[in-house]
């Protein structure tokens, strides 16, 4: 596994595996992966989850540089319709019809869209016992991830190299580098906790990753860092007690202390950029005086001790008008520093609270 990566061409992440993507969108970083398989005196390359349009020039750069050209590319796995994942198969069969593109049927459902040509749609149910025989001797093993987070999602497991294709399980956001370390997880906690339903599709996902033989030493996932050594069975047990999605929704009966934590700790965080007397005056304006609906009860310092309204609606209502009268350079790093808050306390952040208007204003009126 590399130690750095700078993103710029292919990374070689193992023997004849490697990364293909770009390092464009960072925050959430596609991972592309080519794995080229040797044996029979034959070669066979298979392209994992080919990425958004955005990233095709990248792509079709990077596989060309390594194996000739798309002529040489034998198969794409999508590994579920998210456009992230797969909306390049499209752009890709039309370069070369020869490639075969295989997903679960839940998948082609809704990826066909793209307009990838039936004729070139291999669905993973088909194969024998979920594992396909390859010219080149070797076997690929499909293992479907039912709602993680698409109820037709399908991992893709390599058993000569050892190495998992997760698809968005164990993804991360922010990852620094192409190889995960341990403090990778605070990334993969929260792109879990936003895009998968509930513990129980973890879990299953989990059992599932634990049945495989010979065990994976590396996870590969579509964003984020490539997870390896310790870290596997680390990231696995942490994986399988992650409260997300409906869990944390459902929880959040029992949460009015953390969520009135986190509020506070985001309002200690506005105070930092839009100084005291404002966010007082501001906090002043929700305080019982029969003009506005008495949402927070206040102590003397000013720390919200009680909220009366449902918690989300409150907060983002206060919070909105905070945010709105940061100035734009410090929205970027405000807006990450709440959304950690809250998600170090296990609860959804208050998303719709921390968008710019103006932005939204001006997408309506152009679009
Ligand atoms: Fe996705
Ligand atoms: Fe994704």
């Amino acid at each position: 596994m590399p130690d750095s990566v700078n993103m710029l061409g292919p990374k070689k992440i193992a023997t004849d595996v490697h990364w293909v993507g770009t390092a464009a969108g960072e925050f959430l970083r596609r991972n592309v992966y080519l794995r080229t398989f040797r044996g029979k005196g034959r070669i066979f390359n298979l392209l994992v989850d080919p990425g958004p349009p955005c990233d095709l020039e990248a792509v079709v750069k990077n596989v060309k540089s390594l194996i000739g050209g798309i002529d040489n590319l034998h198969a794409i796995t999508v590994n579920h319709q998210d456009p992230d994942v797969g909306a390049n198969a499209a752009a890709l069969v039309k370069m070369h019809d020869g490639i075969v593109v295989l997903m679960t049927e839940e998948t082609w459902r809704l990826a066909q869209y793209y307009g990838i040509s039936r004729r070139n749609f291999h669905a993973v149910e088909k194969l024998r016992d979920l594992r396909t025989l390859l010219p080149t001797g070797q076997k690929i093993q499909f293992v479907p991830t039912p709602f993680c987070h698409f109820r037709g999602a399908c991992m893709v497991y390599d058993p000569e190299s050892r190495i998992l294709f997760s698809g968005d399980l164990f993804a991360g956001v922010a990852a620094a580098s192409l190889e995960a370390t341990a403090s990778s997880w605070t990334g993969i906690k929260a792109f879990h906790q936003l895009y998968m339903p509930g513990n129980d599709a973890l879990r299953l996902a989990v059992s599932r990753i634990r049945k495989l033989d010979p065990a994976p030493l590396a996870i590969a996932p579509q964003h984020g860092g490539v997870i390896s050594g310790d870290l596997v069975p680390q990231f696995l047990e942490k994986m399988e007690n992650l409260p997300v999605g409906l869990d944390i929704i459902a929880s959040l009966r029992d949460s009015v202390p953390a969520i009135i934590s986190a509020l506070n700790d985001s309002l200690t965080a506005l105070r930092d950029v839009l100084g005291k007397d404002r966010v007082v005056k501001v906090m002043r304006f929700f305080h019982p005086d029969g003009s506005y609906p008495a949402l927070f009860t206040l102590a003397d310092d000013d720390r919200v001790v009680d909220i009366k309204a449902e918690p989300y609606a409150a907060i983002e209502a206060l919070l909105r008008i905070l945010y709105r009268q940061c100035p734009d350079q410090h929205k970027e790093a405000l807006r990450s520093r709440i959304w950690n808050i809250f998600l170090d306390r296990n609860l959804p952040p208050p998303e719709s609270a921390l968008v710019d208007v103006d932005v939204i204003e001006a997408e309506i009126v152009e679009g």
